[in-house]
């Protein structure tokens, strides 16, 4: 994370000191969606913070054959206005480094071609063959990608060679393997940077600096004084436009496989022995590994119906455009990991994600042990709140510690109030998870990316439960999931924790 090695500033300065060496940064699937949205944006806001450095290009490659180097440059222009990106910023954006070279057949020659179209535009920018190549393309054409660009030689060139592969990393355990063996034949694991941008999102990152930089917290996080772990991970939107991905995805391939999978990881995994990237991922991949086989029992998909979200009337899963009317597919799952290692035994991780959820929200809740006498019964209150810490991922990021005061005077009365910081109050502006992860992808930073082994040991954890034999709930859009996530917590006299919201101190 190549933030946290710069001595620099935080909010919108980070990284000012950062510089990167001469490449060329290729994105095959260059004018698609997730470069319009996100690495178009990025790159510009890198390229304001100074810290890209003179000697650069980008490429974008696609099919258009009707698209050339001028017509990408109109288009990423609107795509950084779409961005809401001010004037000035895309007034600098600087068109002669920007180039795009069609690719209509996706064939050998196509790759020849690129190969030729790279070297021409190193040799006009004076670039040493450093080259990231971005594949921003459908799953289902990664395969056929990585064979092109091995076909041709870009797999290796005399300097470095990067390969950035976006989500979803395969469908299940098997493909997933398949994917890693392909892309093994021809990239070795440390020139593969696969995303999940989960990992660039600054909270995630303080996450390590909580736990590893406050020693005060790391001595209480086990088993003698954690009680329960919740993490919730709730978007208010449903599917937008995305009925013909999702619907053969769902939330368990969409979210938890992936994201929720990292967040448990780093809440739950061991203190790492340096900060390596080495070193980190091996302690997550460890953790993902000690996670006990989860019981279908333990499980509880949903799917919403029509609600309101934003107080307007919403169709359900099945009304969206695109979706099988008959369709099984889950826009909500909760379940129960028991953590099978010394640190976390008997500590329970309930973990829920869902579309059309009251709100969107990113949150972990650890709960403390209670107090374990009522000391102030004599007084009339037997106060047994236990301490929580909350820890807002996203969107009022920041965290707090819940902790219980005497309300002054009399009666004798007890307080719960929190203890709390917010991102925006201190810092102002949070770096967008992309930035930070294309600056990590130019500089060689591997800590934020998901290593083989760790994408194949969160298969082989959540894997089994896409083939087990499954119910889905219906729950109204709008609501925190079906009635069955509550039940599932009060198997263990648990329930979910209201989410705190963001006190409003005029941010
Ligand atoms: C993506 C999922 O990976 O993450 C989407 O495919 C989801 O379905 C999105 O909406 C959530 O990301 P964020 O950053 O908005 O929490």
């Amino acid at each position: 994370m190549a933030t946290a090695a710069a001595e620099v500033d935080a909010g919108a300065t980070t990284m000012s000191r950062y510089r990167v060496e001469p490449h060329l940064f290729v994105i095959l699937g260059g004018t698609g969606d997730l470069t319009r949205r996100k690495l178009l944006p990025a790159m510009r806001r890198l390229a304001s913070l100074d810290v890209l450095g003179d000697r650069r290009a980008l490429l974008a490659v696609a099919r258009d054959t009707e698209f050339d180097d001028d017509g990408f440059r109109g288009w990423a222009k609107g795509a950084l206005e779409a961005a809401g990106m001010s004037e000035d910023e895309v007034r600098r954006l600087d068109e002669a480094r920007l180039y795009y070279q069609p690719m209509p057949t996706g064939e050998a020659d196509d790759y020849e071609a690129l190969a030729n179209r790279i070297q021409e535009i190193e040799g006009a920018h004076d670039l040493p063959q450093n080259r990231a190549f971005y594949l921003a393309l459908p799953p289902r054409t990664f395969s056929s990608a990585i064979e092109g660009l091995a076909s041709a030689g870009l797999n290796e060139s005399a300097g470095w060679t990067r390969l950035v592969v976006e989500k979803p990393f395969g469908r299940d355990l098997e493909s997933a393997r398949e994917l890693n063996r392909e892309i093994h034949r021809h990239f070795t694991e440390d020139q593969v940077y696969r995303i999940d941008h989960y990992l660039g999102k600054e909270t995630v990152q303080n996450l390590l600096v909580f736990r590893f930089a406050n020693p005060i917290f790391e001595s209480l996080w086990n088993r003698d004084r954690i009680e329960s772990v919740q993490i919730t991970v709730a978007e208010d939107i449903g599917i937008e436009s995305r009925a013909g991905y999702y619907d053969q995805s769902g939330a368990l391939r969409d979210m938890v496989q992936n994201h929720v999978a990292q967040l448990v990881a780093l809440v739950g995994m061991e203190v790492p022995a340096t900060f390596r990237a080495d070193a980190v991922r091996y302690e997550k991949i460890k953790l993902l590994g000690a996670v006990a086989p989860i019981s279908i029992e333990d499980v509880v998909f949903g799917q919403y119906a029509r609600g309101t979200a934003g107080g307007e009337a919403v169709p359900g899963y099945l009304e969206e455009d695109g979706v099988d009317p008959e369709s099984n597919t889950e826009t909500f799952v909760a379940l129960e990991l028991a953590l099978d290692t010394w640190r976390w035994q008997g500590v329970p991780f309930y973990v829920r994600t869902g579309k059309r959820l009251p709100r969107r929200l990113t949150q972990i809740a650890v709960t403390f042990q209670a107090p374990p006498v009522c000391l102030f019964e004599s007084m009339g209150v037997c106060q047994t709140n236990p301490n929580v810490l909350y820890l807002t991922l996203q969107p009022d990021e920041g965290f707090a510690l819940n902790v219980d005061v005497k309300v002054p005077g009399e009666p004798f009365e007890l307080s719960t109030l929190p203890l709390d910081f917010f991102y925006k109050q201190v810092f102002g502006a949070i770096p967008d998870a992309y930035q930070t992860l294309l600056l990590d992808v130019l500089t060689g930073d591997q800590t934020l990316f998901v290593h083989a082994d760790e994408a194949e040991a969160s298969w082989e954890l959540f894997g089994p439960l896409l083939e087990a034999e499954r119910r889905v709930h219906l729950y109204r859009a709008g609501a925190w999931g079906p009635d069955a996530a509550d039940e599932l917590l009060a198997k263990r006299g648990h329930a979910w924790l209201e989410p705190v919201e963001h006190p409003d101190r005029s941010i």
